[in-house]
């Protein structure tokens, strides 16, 4: 093997670090800087030129050994995960970063210690914007709007005709006289947002604020202050702000993807529920609010606290009242309905007179196993009304991912084989005959081929023998029999 030598190695690592949109500082073990990349520079008001080859506390005076993080690993050897730092920089300008250091190792030995910050201040500044536009929604939604360009949905607009969801619609109206805690679990796409909002639609809380926060979105330290708000001149160099708890009093707060907020931050919710009391960032002084929390999870809570991901003592507290939202998979009763609703919905958008959809479609559509569930039906209906030419939604009209399983819905049951087992296992066949080219042609030819090309592996697995490789296909002995007899026949000789 051919050996790269060493200054390229350097060179090609200068140029990583410099790539990266990160900024990243390294000092080596006597605090003196051997890389500062130019996000960083610009994070700090300096050119590179001037920190470079520089101890570290001459080019900032401000720090000392003990503030330090570069400084602070070298000595004590630990990293410093996610520091939320907030300074003015040499310019004057306020910078708020998310830093990680780490010791620099060879061998045995510390060499030195690399920070990485991650530039924040944006993201706080288009977050507490959000806020401020939440709040405005909340407030001018207290007059009276027509269904038509009503900002929230409500209880009506949960269209369905599964006894499970209906079943669910009750309760949830139900629920929705009390301010108790709510969780709900549903796949992507089921529902979710639009259940939470029906609740806090029907709740005496309607005519108050409904804010709503994805708990992936925003870095923990700063999930943290937008929920409770900062007080000036805390630790955080933040303004007086009150947060998403003080903001949605007397209304509804949505924690969606509850599972990705921190754990203390999780046991801090825990604390509000219990007491109803929340004090922003920085301040001694408690507040009491009166926010009812719902909670979504898209995966399921159980598993999510085995996991590690949710506090059990969280969980049970916002369990008390709990919902699932089943998949559109567990409820294709509903498909045809929603079908009907979207195309509606589409023709009144884009001004089209799209009557419904062929009957091959509708077949389709009860076999996919829809994984981004009702969203994914909209999206695909909207997609086909950008394609269809008259006013019925044809095959051709779908996105081509459902065209291949089109041909191999067609292929299944043309064969006998029902779907009941799932398009996972058919998948999984498919995968199998993954030779099959899955471009579009003529539906016939790609239907016999595909059959012929499952046959001959099921033929090849079981060594020819016949018996066993029906059972695989799941048709009987007869079926394939026949059909092998019907491929020798159009077989060229
Ligand atoms: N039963 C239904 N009737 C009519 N429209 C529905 C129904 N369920 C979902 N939708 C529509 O499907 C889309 C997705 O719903 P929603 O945003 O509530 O899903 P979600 O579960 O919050 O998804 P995610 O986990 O991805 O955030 C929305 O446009 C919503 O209006
Ligand atoms: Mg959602």
């Amino acid at each position: 093997m051919q050996e790269i030598p060493m200054s390229d190695t350097v060179e090609m690592l200068q140029a990583i670090l410099g790539a990266i949109d990160e900024g990243i500082h390294v000092v080596d073990a006597n605090g003196m800087t051997i890389f500062y990349n130019h996000v960083i520079a610009k994070l700090d008001g300096l050119t590179p030129e001037e920190v470079l080859g520089k101890p570290l506390l001459h080019v900032f005076p401000s720090l000392d050994k003990d503030t330090s993080t570069l400084l602070q690993v070298i000595e004590k050897g630990h990293p410093i995960y996610n520091k939320r730092q907030t300074y003015k920089n040499l310019r004057g300008v306020r910078v708020e970063t998310i830093n990680t250091t780490l010791p620099v190792q060879v061998g045995e030995k510390l060499v030195g210690a690399i920070e990485i910050a991650k530039d924040i201040g944006k993201l706080r500044e288009l977050s507490e914007r959000l806020i401020e536009l939440q709040a405005q929604i909340g407030k001018s939604k207290r007059v009276k709007q027509a269904p038509s360009d009503r900002l929230f949905f409500q209880f009506d607009d949960i269209l369905t005709e599964s006894a499970s969801m209906h079943v669910l619609k009750t309760r949830a109206k139900r629920a929705a006289r009390t301010s108790s805690p709510i969780l709900i679990y549903g796949e992507t796409g089921t529902g979710k947002e639009l259940l939470v909002q029906s609740i806090h639609q029907a709740s005496e809380r309607s005519d108050r604020p409904f804010i709503a926060q994805n708990c992936a979105a925003l870095p923990a330290s700063l999930l943290e202050s937008i929920l409770f708000g900062t007080t000036k001149g805390s630790f955080t160099g933040a303004d007086d702000r009150a947060g998403l708890f003080e903001l949605a009093n007397g209304g509804t707060l949505f924690l969606d993807e509850i599972n990705s907020m921190p754990l203390d931050l999780q046991a801090k919710l825990l604390r509000v529920l219990e007491d109803g009391q929340i004090r922003r960032i920085g301040s001694s002084q408690s507040v009491q609010v009166d926010v009812r929390v719902i909670a979504a999870t898209n995966e399921e809570p159980q598993k999510v606290v085995k996991a590690g991901n949710l506090r059990a003592d969280l969980y049970y507290r916002i369990n008390v009242v709990s919902f699932e939202l089943p998949p559109l998979r567990e409820r294709k009763e509903d498909i045809t309905l929603l079908v009907s609703h979207f195309i509606s919905k589409f023709n009144r958008k884009f001004s089209m007179q799209v009557n419904g959809a062929a009957p091959d479609v509708q077949r389709l559509f009860h076999v996919y196993e829809w994984p981004g569930n009702v969203r994914e039906l909209e999206h695909v209906i909207e997609a086909a009304m950008n394609m269809v030419e008259g006013d019925t939604l044809q095959l051709e009209h779908l996105p081509a991912h459902m065209m291949s399983r089109v041909e191999l819905a067609e292929v299944y049951t043309a064969a006998g084989i029902t779907t009941a087992d799932g398009w996972a296992a058919v998948e999984q066949r498919h995968t199998a005959a993954s030779t099959l080219p899955l471009t579009i042609r003529p539906l016939r030819e790609a239907i016999r081929e595909t059959e012929e090309a499952l046959i001959n592996l099921a033929l090849e697995q079981t060594n020819g023998n016949i018996l066993q490789a029906a059972k695989l296909l799941v048709i009987p002995r007869q079926t394939l029999q026949y059909k092998l007899s019907q491929q020798e026949r159009t077989e060229p000789n």
